[in-house]
C-alpha cells in the first residue's frame, strides 16, 4: 500500500496515513476492518492517520502507552460521546453512549446498580435455561448459522432482565418492535447517520421512523405501568433505575428511563451475541481447547448450575482468549477537546484519537504468539487494563463487561455440555460488518451431530 512519508514526530506533525482517498480509506474500513487495520499497522507503524469520510481525521493508536494516555487521560479532553451521535435518533438524547461530563457521570451512577457482581451472578440459571432451551430446538446433521441463535438467545435474556420475566402480550409485542428496527436495513449505521441528516429521507425512512415510534411506545407504557408498581420485590433492570436517585434525591425523567432501556436493549445483546458466533467458531476450530473445556464442563456433574459453570477458571480464559482474537468492537473514538499530545503527536480539537483493541491485542511483544489461539495464556498471567481490552476502557469502560463474560461462559459452557457441533461450511472465516460489531461471515456455520454427552432434560 502507498503511504505518505512520516516526517518526523514532531509537534502539529500527524503521523503516517495511507495514500489513499478518503472514500477509499472510509471503504476499506467498513468492508474489511481487521485486514485494513493490520495492513496499515504492517505499512505505517504502530500509530497512523486515518480520514473517515464524514467524520473527521482518526488517528489510531495501538501501543499500550499511547491507548493508556488517552483512556486514563481527563473525560474532559477525550469525549466519547461526540462519535455515538449517530445513534441519537436510535437511542435517544438521553443515552449514556452520547452523553460526556457530569450528565454522563450522573447518569452511569445510577445505571451501575444493575450490573453490580451479585445482580449479575442472579441471572446465572436465566441463562443456563435460555441457552439449553434454545439449543434442544437445533436440528440434527443439517447446517445452520449459530449466530442468529445466540442473538435469540441474547435478546431473550436482556429482554428479561431489562422488564422481568412476565411474559405478557405487550411484552411480546415490544419483543417483536424491537426485532423489526435490529432487522430493518436501515438500522445500518452508515445509512442511518445519512437518513438522521434528512439528506434522503423517504417512504422507506418513514417507515422505520413508525417501527421506531411504536418501539417507544410499547417502552413507555411499560414504564408508566410499572411506576405505580412496588420495586423492592423485583430484580430486574427497570426497577433498578425507577427506584434510582442522583446525589440531590432526584429521580430520572421518564425520557431518561426510556433511553436508558433502549441503549441497554441495543447494546446488551448484538456484542454478545457476535462474540458467542466468533467463540464457537475458535472452540470448533480447537480441537485441543475445545476437548479440555468439553472435559472441565462434563466433570461437573449432570446437575449443575449456571453459577458453577461460570466458576471454571479455564472458561473464562477461553472466552478471554476469543475476545482478544476477535474483538468485536476493534476500536473505540475519543474526540479531542483541545490540543493534547498523545504518543509524541500533538492532536488539534476535533481530531478524533482512537484506540485500536484489535492492534493492542495482536502485540507479539505482549502476547506470545498472538495469531494462536491459546487461551492458556490467560491462567499463566495477567494483562494490564491497556494491554487487554475488549470492553475500552476509563470512564467509558463498557458498563455491561461483567454481564457479559458471565453471560458467554454460561452459554458456551451450557452449549459444551449439551450439544456436539462441528463446524460446516467455510473453514477460515472472514470477519465482516455488522452493524457496530465485526461479525463472522455465514454467522458460524455449524452441522449438530447426533452423540450428545449429557442431556439436562428434566
Ligand atoms: C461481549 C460483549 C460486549 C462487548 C465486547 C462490549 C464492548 C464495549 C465497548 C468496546 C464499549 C466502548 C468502551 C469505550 O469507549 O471505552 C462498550 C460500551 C458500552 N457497553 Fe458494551 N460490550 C459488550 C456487552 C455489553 C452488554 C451486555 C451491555 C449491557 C447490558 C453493554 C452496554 C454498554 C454500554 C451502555 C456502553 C456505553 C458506556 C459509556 O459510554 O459509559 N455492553 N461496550
Amino acid at each position: 500500500m502507498p503511504v505518505i512519508p512520516r516526517s518526523g514526530v514532531c509537534a502539529m506533525t500527524l503521523p503516517p496515513r495511507p495514500e489513499l482517498s478518503s472514500a477509499q480509506q472510509t471503504l476499506q474500513w467498513m468492508t474489511r476492518p481487521y485486514g485494513f487495520l493490520e495492513e496499515c499497522a504492517a505499512t505505517l507503524g504502530e500509530t497512523f492517520a486515518l480520514d473517515f469520510r464524514g467524520y473527521g481525521v482518526g488517528v489510531i493508536f495501538s501501543s499500550p502507552e499511547a491507548i493508556q494516555e488517552v483512556l486514563g487521560g481527563d473525560p474532559e479532553v477525550f469525549w466519547a460521546g461526540a462519535g455515538n451521535g449517530i445513534l441519537k435518533p436510535f437511542l435517544g438524547e438521553n443515552s449514556l453512549l452520547l452523553l460526556e461530563g457530569e450528565r454522563h457521570r450522573r447518569e452511569r451512577k445510577l445505571l451501575m446498580p444493575s450490573f453490580g457482581r451479585g445482580r449479575v451472578q442472579a441471572y446465572g440459571e436465566l441463562i443456563h435455561r435460555v441457552t439449553q432451551e434454545i439449543c434442544r430446538e437445533w436440528a440434527f446433521d443439517a447446517p445452520f448459522a449459530v449466530r442468529p441463535s445466540m442473538q435469540k438467545v441474547a435478546f431473550r435474556l436482556i429482554i428479561e432482565m431489562v422488564f422481568g420475566p412476565e411474559r405478557t402480550e405487550r411484552r411480546q409485542r415490544l419483543s417483536r418492535a424491537f426485532a423489526a428496527v435490529l432487522d430493518d436495513e436501515l438500522f445500518n449505521l452508515a445509512l442511518l447517520s445519512q437518513r438522521a441528516g434528512g439528506e434522503a429521507a423517504g417512504a422507506r425512512w418513514a417507515q422505520f421512523v413508525g417501527q421506531l415510534d411504536e418501539l417507544s411506545a410499547l417502552i413507555y407504557e411499560e414504564i408508566d405501568e410499572r411506576r405505580t408498581e412496588d420495586q423492592q420485590a423485583r430484580g430486574d433492570i427497570l426497577a433498578v433505575l425507577l427506584e434510582a436517585r442522583d446525589e440531590e434525591g432526584q429521580p430520572m425523567l421518564r425520557e431518561e428511563i426510556h433511553d436508558e432501556v433502549l441503549t441497554l436493549m441495543a447494546t446488551g445483546h448484538e456484542s454478545t451475541a457476535t462474540a458467542l458466533a466468533w467463540g464457537i467458531y475458535w472452540l470448533l476450530s480447537s480441537p485441543q481447547v475445545y476437548a479440555r473445556a468439553r472435559r472441565e464442563m462434563l466433570a461437573l456433574g449432570e446437575a449443575c448450575t449456571g453459577g458453577q459453570i461460570a466458576q471454571s477458571a479455564y472458561l473464562e480464559a477461553v472466552v478471554k482468549e476469543i475476545l482478544r482474537l476477535t474483538p468485536v468492537i476493534p476500536v473505540i473514538a475519543r474526540q479531542v477537546q483541545r490540543e493534547v499530545k498523545v504518543g509524541g503527536y500533538t492532536l488539534e480539537p476535533g481530531m478524533v484519537a482512537m484506540p485500536a483493541i484489535y492492534l493492542a491485542h495482536r502485540r507479539a511483544e505482549v502476547f506470545e504468539e498472538p495469531e494462536r489461539f491459546w487461551p492458556e495464556r490467560f491462567l499463566d498471567r495477567t494483562y494490564r487494563s491497556h494491554q487487554f481490552l475488549p470492553f475500552g476502557g476509563g470512564v467509558r469502560r463498557c458498563i455491561g463487561a461483567r454481564l457479559a463474560m458471565y453471560e458467554m461462559k454460561i452459554v458456551l459452557g451450557t452449549l459444551l455440555r449439551n450439544v456436539d457441533l462441528e463446524l460446516a461450511g467455510e473453514r477460515a472465516l472472514r470477519p465482516v460488518r455488522r452493524l457496530v460489531t465485526i461479525a463472522p461471515s455465514g454467522g458460524t456455520q455449524v452441522v449438530r451431530r447426533r452423540e450428545s454427552a449429557l442431556c439436562e432434560s428434566p
